[in-house]
């Protein structure tokens, strides 16, 4: 075994020390750093001119047809941009208890039933608790190669050494595997980089398509180096709330297709659910009007997504009001409230604010700033939303309104679940002809909406 120096690596962003300190100067993350060995990495004499000459080709060579494997589970092969590619690697990163190793076994276990060859190593589980878990989905029957197994040097030489390599492979998790010729921990970061680096070798080269676990850190990043998700040409993470049973799969980088995809799944007592029409689940009661609810009509990649948004403005007894976001960005919420208060005279200085994305979706669309400011103005002027409406648009900081890309698509699913009216950004290019178009211009125009209708019902009243 190559003897090694003693250095310190943050487990988080991978920088390296000579002495252990309780804080990374590079991340700021505290407690990260842990003892590591590096190998003396680059061999004297590199620049002699002892390589080999390297064959350049032009851009327009063909390139060998490669067919793409479908697993069956359908949320996870359109994420995948059309399923599994031979010879790439894909990461997928999680909570833990989320659903990773069950999403995988189910995976393999249709893939295999499919007639592909599938092996599913884990590191973590002994192969009994494994194939408990498959009677329970109900995929037992299923041609799955098993096993328990942490040594990749064993799992390469097995796979090398098999009459025929799978075309689908495992890992279950990387932070689990070691590389006997790496003189640290398993789950350090050079053990945790050898490992994929020697996994994703054996991936190219017997084109199996490989699936590497990684565990997440607190703050919701894959453990280990950030050159992980370099080094593999998808990364996914599996997310949801611990309190609901939904759970959406996000590609975050793909080099074989769209980013922004996502696949939604139902976490049951036998196993994830494909959700065939997520926007019915994200719906809570529509019928009812309530006061600080909106409905959001957003794009998850290609899919549209309805989405409902709730805000609640109360009286606060604090000089610092609380501000309270699930699901959506803080600083986007300060910003609306901001225009609010400048461009529209509404001020919120002195109220809690609380925002929340209904069944556990985490919005990241700009277009969601017309549906937050509309949830939260209705919250404060107790008039509902318009009944059976949906909407979208981005807020500038003027106050103006911009129109947002794909609204045909927006509409069209609102449409289809039996909405009515559509609050929309002036200027949008609409086809949809099937509901109610309201266009703004500008932010003031919403809460006039409100404002409006509110003096209009007391007039009425009275
Ligand atoms: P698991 O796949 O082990 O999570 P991870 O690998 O991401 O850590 O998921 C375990 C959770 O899923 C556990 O809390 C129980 C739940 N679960 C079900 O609700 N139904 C099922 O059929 C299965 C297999 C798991
Ligand atoms: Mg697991």
């Amino acid at each position: 075994m190559a003897r090694g120096t003693e250095q310190y690596s943050c487990q988080n962003c991978g920088s390296s020390y000579r002495k252990w300190q309780g804080k990374c100067d590079e991340c700021g993350d505290w407690n990260s750093l842990i003892e590591d060995t590096v190998q003396d990495a680059v061999p004297k004499g590199l620049t002699t001119g002892k390589g080999r000459n390297i064959v350049f080709t032009s851009l327009d060579t063909q390139s060998p047809d490669y067919t793409r494997h479908l697993c069956g589970l359908d949320e996870l092969d359109r994420v995948l941009g059309g399923g599994f590619v031979p010879g790439s690697s894909i990461l997928i990163g999680g909570d833990p208890g989320i659903g990773k190793s069950t999403i995988l076994l189910q995976a393999v276990g249709m893939m295999a039933k499919r007639g592909h060859r599938c092996t599913y190593i884990s590191g973590e589980e002994a192969t009994r608790q494994i194939s408990m878990r498959a009677h329970r989905l109900g995929l037992a029957d299923s041609p799955v190669q098993l096993a328990s197994a942490n040594s990749v040097r064993d799992i390469i030489t097995s796979i090398e050494k098999s009459a025929q390599a799978p075309e689908l492979l495992i890992i279950d998790s990387i932070q689990t595997m070691y590389a006997d010729n790496i003189n640290s921990a398993p789950g350090s970061v050079s053990q945790v980089r050898a490992c994929a680096q020697e996994l994703i070798r054996l991936a190219k080269k017997v084109q199996c398509a490989l699936m590497l676990v990684g565990h997440v850190t607190k703050d919701g990043q894959i453990a280990g180096p950030r050159v992980l998700e370099h080094m593999v040409d998808t990364v996914l993470y599996f997310e949801g709330d611990r309190g609901h049973q939904f759970r959406i799969l996000r590609a975050v980088k793909n080099r074989f297709g769209a980013t922004d995809e996502i696949g939604v799944f139902e976490m049951t007592d036998k196993g994830l659910c494909e959700v065939a029409n997520p926007s019915s689940l994200f719906l809570s009661n529509q019928d009812k009007e309530i006061n600080g609810a909106s409905v959001f009509a957003g794009m998850e990649g290609t899919r549209p997504l309805l989405v409902e948004i709730q805000g609640l403005v109360a009286q606060s007894q604090q000089a610092t009001p609380r501000r309270a976001v699930v699901g959506w960005d803080s600083s986007r919420l300060a910003m609306i409230l901001a225009v609010l208060d400048a461009r529209c005279g509404l001020s919120l200085a002195g109220n809690e604010v609380y925002l929340n994305v209904a069944g556990g979706l985490r919005v990241q669309e700009p277009a969601a700033d017309l549906a937050v400011a509309a949830a939260l103005v209705s919250s404060i002027s107790d008039i509902p939303v318009p009944e059976n409406s949906i909407i979208f648009g981005e807020i500038g900081l003027s106050g103006e309104i911009r129109a947002v890309g794909q609204t045909d698509a927006r509409l069209k699913e609102a449409a289809k679940l039996g909405f009515t009216t559509a609050i929309i950004p002036r200027g949008s290019k609409v086809k949809e002809a099937s509901l109610k178009i309201i266009e703004v211009e500008h932010l003031a125009e919403i809460v006039r909406l409100f404002t409006g209708t509110k003096s209009e019902k007391k007039r009425q009243e009275s």
